[in-house]
């Protein structure tokens, strides 16, 4: 097989400097990518800021050939990093959103601090570098997003509400990046990671902790930001040398009125169709707004025609 070279690309990965995302710059520069290195270099819950991190990692994938330079700005500013991409490499190709801080708390004791400042670093930080990459992608028809999200958001778990949300609120980002960057060749997947990290330490048992290295979830995010990658709008869930797709599923649901004359439904018929609202044996994907929207026009349709006495979701998925 061939190797999967980035020569002539520029990468910007934020939180670069520890963790996913220094493995993450390593194997970019590796591969011939310049790396822009950023890092605010603060504390695992966003207090204060250093040089250090980023530096250190600069200097490693010097020391082993590549080219790569050192951001400090918070991705809350993340004009200013899509700027130094430009203004020593002038261009930028893949851009990995992977910042990030914790601050647990169960839900009573979250302050509104502790609220604005993990949605702040994670989503907003990762919508302001997108948007300030946005119109340089769109103009040379290319570009790769990658969006972190984790499985405290997709599954949820106990102490992490505020972490939680704005997790899964990536995937939605994503979802719409994805679609409004379809025609310009600008992709936006979603990796979950779990690995061995500062953000981690304590909390996985330490058996597994050893066995979760970053290392193994960098090709991953790597192959995923290739040209030769076609995945647009998905989740990959990756550890251990793990890597699996994710996708929310719809199930094939109920129509719970009689017909187009009945205008209203009572809590009653809810409760009589329930089981069959609530059924996930045939889930499926539904891979865009319009196709939902067409399968509710298809229900509309059908009830107006009042062909069926009491019709199936599968007429919903039939056409
Ligand atoms: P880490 O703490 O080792 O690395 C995160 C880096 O982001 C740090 O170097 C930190 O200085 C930097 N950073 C924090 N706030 C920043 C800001 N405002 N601007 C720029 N840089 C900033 O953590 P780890 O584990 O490598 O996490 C990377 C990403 O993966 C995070 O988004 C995290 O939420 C996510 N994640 C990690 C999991 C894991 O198992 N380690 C699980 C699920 C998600």
């Amino acid at each position: 097989m061939p190797e999967l070279r980035f020569d002539g690309r520029v990468a910007v990965v934020t939180g670069a400097g520890a963790g996913l995302g220094r493995e993450y710059a390593l194997l970019f520069g590796a591969r011939g990518a310049k790396v822009v290195v950023n890092d605010l270099g603060g504390s695992s819950t966003g207090e204060g800021s250093s040089k250090r991190a980023a530096d250190v990692v600069v200097d490693e994938i010097v020391a082993k050939g590549g080219i790569a330079c050192a951001d400090y700005n918070s991705v809350v500013e993340g004009e200013k990093i899509i700027e130094t991409a430009i203004k020593n490499f002038g261009r930028v190709d893949i851009l990995v959103n992977n910042a990030g801080i914790l601050r647990d708390k169960s839900v009573a004791n979250i302050s509104n601090e502790d609220w604005d400042l993990v949605h702040n670093v994670h989503l907003k930080g990762s919508f302001k570098t997108s948007q300030a990459a946005w119109p340089i992608f769109k103009k040379q028809k290319y570009g790769r997003i990658i969006l972190t999200s984790s499985n405290s958001g997709v599954y949820g778990n106990f102490g992490q509400a505020n972490y939680s949300a704005a997790k899964l609120g990536l995937v939605g980002l994503s979802n719409t990046l994805a679609i409004e960057g379809a025609k310009y060749n600008i992709h936006c997947n979603v990796i979950v990671p779990t690995a061995a990290s500062r953000l981690t330490q304590g909390i996985l048992p330490e058996f597994l902790f050893n066995e979760l290295k970053p290392k193994l979830i960098a090709p991953v995010v790597v192959y995923l930001c290739h040209e030769s990658n076609t995945d647009n709008g998905a989740i990959i869930e990756s550890a251990a040398g793990f890597a699996a797709k994710l996708e929310i599923v719809r199930g094939r649901g109920t129509v719970l009125r009689k017909s187009i004359e009945q205008e209203t439904i009572t809590p009653e018929e809810v409760q009589e169709g329930w089981s069959k609202v609530t059924d996930m044996a045939h889930a499926k994907r539904i891979d865009a707004m319009t196709r939902a929207s067409t399968s509710l026009m298809t229900v509309l349709e059908d009830l107006r025609e009042n062909s069926k006495e009491n019709f199936t979701a599968e007429d919903i998925f039939s056409f």
